[in-house]
């Protein structure tokens, strides 16, 4: 597949087989993660691979505090619904910032600093998700990991900061394409008159 029917081919994919990815193809997906640009080439990136009873253990910490801030009265939004495609999907990959520090927020001009490492860490997971719709393994990127990101992170016994998940696995139902805005909406043209 080229790269071109990669991008329009992607999708988040929420429902998998439960056929496993050969750890290979694994390390191929995180090698074009590996590729991905960065800011002064730092490579801020660590991924955690996670199969099996691992995984799943991972999926009810995340449950478990999701139902807990639930119970607090918190809107947890999609995040029991991602965590039950979590628990489908064969393969989980933790996306950790190496140079985040969750008990230290960056302050003033260390924002910057973080915007790029975070930047650097999106491209990656770009790459990783195009390359594995070019071997026909769906794949889902994951946010809601932000209910537990502190339990997630304790758990794993990590102590940067974790950015994102990334849920591989082999389609098992094939998502309609969500809408765009329009390219004249969302771009502006300058240059000479
Ligand atoms: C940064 C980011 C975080 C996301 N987090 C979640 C998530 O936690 N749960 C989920 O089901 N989808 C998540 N998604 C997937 C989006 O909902 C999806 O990309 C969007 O609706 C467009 O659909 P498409 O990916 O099929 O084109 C996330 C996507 C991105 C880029």
């Amino acid at each position: 597949m080229d790269l071109r029917e990669a991008i329009k081919k992607r999708r988040s994919v929420r429902k998998f087989k439960g056929t496993p990815i050969s750890p290979q193809e694994i390390e191929e997906i995180i090698d074009a993660g590996i590729a991905a640009p960065s800011g002064k080439n730092l490579q801020p990136w660590h991924f955690t691979v996670l199969t099996g009873k691992k995984k799943n253990a991972l999926v009810q910490v995340l449950v478990k505090t999701a139902n807990k801030l639930k119970e607090e009265g918190l809107n947890t939004g999609s995040c029991l619904g991602t965590a039950r495609a979590m628990g489908e999907a064969p393969v989980l990959i933790l996306v950790y910032n190496t140079r985040g520090n969750p008990q230290k927020p960056p302050q003033g001009t260390a924002r910057y600093r973080w915007s790029v490492d975070i930047q650097s860490i999106g491209a990656a997971i770009q790459n990783m998700l195009l390359e594995a719709t070019a071997r026909g393994i769906g794949s889902l990127w994951i946010c809601d990991v932000f209910f537990a990101d502190q339990e997630i992170t304790n758990w794993l016994g990590r102590k940067d900061e974790l950015v994102a998940a990334v849920a591989l696995g082999y389609p098992d139902e094939t998502p309609q394409k969500v809408p765009r805005k329009k390219r004249g909406k969302v771009t502006a043209w300058y240059g000479e008159d």
